[in-house]
């Protein structure tokens, strides 16, 4: 990931005002810019296809509620993203994020492993979503400081408007769990089915 808020203050130079000709270039930047992109239009397409899963699997409406709400920005991520292609005059490409595939084989794994209609399945898909969400804060976050340093303020401008999107998705979990989800699993004893819990050890 770049981490361009360490650059020395010496080299911190105003953004070029230029537009749309910025990034399409063949820079090694340029195709990193790119590169990334493509990672994360692979990352928010693939979210399309696991958050109604995870929705359905959810126990609370309150926790299914907000999957809902975040299915919908999603797609709205992958359209941005689509506009941010065609921006910096590239074609809109897909690139499999092994990190983000990680992140969700964990979540269904963390499904696989918990009990439908617990309160416990639910602390774990906010944990799992949560993580998802602050991989994507991280890449946006990136993306948005990256684009204003090759002057695509534009570009800076979609891009951060979904990073604000995902944090507030992060907030709300946090909410979720704090206030209901993680006290009622905590009240919600031992595992009704503790012969399954005997047979791991
Ligand atoms: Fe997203």
């Amino acid at each position: 990931m770049p981490n361009t808020k360490t650059a020395p203050a010496k080299s911190k130079k105003a953004a070029p005002k230029k537009q749309a000709s910025a990034g399409e270039g063949n820079s090694q930047l340029d195709k990193f810019f790119t590169d990334c992109l493509k990672d994360i239009y692979w990352a928010e397409k693939q979210l399309t296809k696991v958050l109604p899963k995870m929705q359905k699997a959810a126990t609370t409406d309150e926790l299914k509620a907000a999957i809902e709400e975040h299915l919908a920005q999603t797609e709205e991520h992958v359209s941005r993203l689509e506009q941010v292609f065609e921006m910096v005059g590239k074609k809109a490409q897909a690139k499999k994020c092994e990190a983000m595939d990680g992140i969700i084989k964990e979540g269904t794994s963390i499904v696989e492993e918990t009990q439908q209609g617990s309160m416990t399945r639910d602390v774990g898909i906010i944990m799992a979503a949560q993580k998802v969400e602050h991989y994507e804060i991280a890449t946006y976050g990136s993306l948005v400081t990256l684009a204003k340093t090759m002057g695509l303020e534009d570009a800076a401008e979609i891009l951060n408007q979904t990073l604000e999107e995902e944090k507030e998705t992060d907030a709300g979990l946090t909410d979720i769990a704090e206030y209901n989800i993680n006290w009622e699993a905590e009240q919600e004893g031992d595992s009704e089915d503790s012969s399954e819990e005997e047979e791991e050890e």
